[in-house]
């Protein structure tokens, strides 16, 4: 892992494969509460295509949350300009995909407003474009509340039911669960707030001029397959592949099918 300073904070990340200079640089952004150990698969696969950066956002993995100056918990904004400083640190100033997971997704769409003359192709895996419903913003703002007396683990096993196929083995599961029960409440209750904030992305879709692979779990129950077709339908030059067995931790429960989707990708716009 290296450990690079952006703003604040030290982000740590794993950077590997071929250095900058060559074939493009894949950013891959973890979900919610989770870190970049859940691209431990694909980092694996893509390594000997292109230059592969996975980091853990603020106040995940191993990364610190900062101080928050005002008292203000980092918004999905803050997690982008968090990226764009990340890759200025690292020297990533060349063609660069931005692949982005559940709420990694959520971070892709402030990153394309702030940060989108740095991209070449975009890749969204298990996320929405859609804001939250009021139902939904009430349960994620009653978790930022309560997270610090429930503690994490309570969110692990409240999340787990959501995020797995039916066939999910047992050791991904446990490996989740584990990665969840072991951030920070106070980083739970930031993301929280965070994705309960964002606004629909929905009308900046058919803007979106990035070749644009969209990955979606069939059994997906946070981000629905029926939505994410219709995210890949909406974006110019997307392309749509759904993982047969999968639930919402598509790339961790078939590796094998997301990383050869992505490697086709990435050769395809290399
Ligand atoms: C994630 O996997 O990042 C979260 O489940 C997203 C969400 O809570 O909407």
């Amino acid at each position: 892992m290296k450990s690079i300073r952006c703003d604040d904070i030290d982000l740590a990340c794993v950077d590997t494969g071929p250095p900058a200079g060559g074939g493009p640089t894949l950013l891959l952004v973890h979900g919610f509460p989770l870190s970049h150990a859940m691209w431990a698969s694909q980092v694996d696969a893509l390594r000997g295509v292109c230059r592969v950066v996975a980091p853990d956002l603020r106040g995940h993995g191993a990364s610190p949350q900062g101080e928050w100056p005002g008292g203000e918990a980092p918004s999905l904004a803050r997690h982008a300009d968090d990226l764009a400083a990340l890759l200025d640190g690292l020297g990533v100033n060349g063609p660069t995909i931005y692949c982005g997971f559940s709420m990694g997704g959520y971070i892709a769409w402030p990153f394309l407003e702030r940060h989108g003359e740095r991209l070449t192709g975009l890749s969204l895996i298990d996320t929405r474009a859609a804001a939250d419903d009021d139902v939904a913003r009430a349960t994620r703002l009653k978790m930022a509340e309560g997270v610090a007396a429930w503690g994490a683990a309570r969110v692990a096993e409240l999340m787990r039911p959501k995020l797995f196929g039916p066939e999910a083995d047992s050791s991904v599961v446990d490996a989740t669960t584990a990665v969840i029960a072991a951030t920070a409440p106070r980083s739970i209750a930031a993301s929280q707030r965070a994705m309960a904030a964002r606004p629909d992305a929905t009308p900046r879709l058919p803007h979106i001029d990035l070749p644009t692979l969209v990955v979606c779990g069939e059994h997906d129950a946070i981000s629905t397959a029926a939505e994410m077709r219709g995210i890949a339908a909406a974006i110019p030059e997307a392309r749509y592949a759904e993982i047969a067995g999968a639930g919402h931790m598509a790339p961790l429960e078939r590796p094998a099918e997301v990383n050869a989707a992505l490697r086709s990708f990435v050769a395809e716009i290399a």
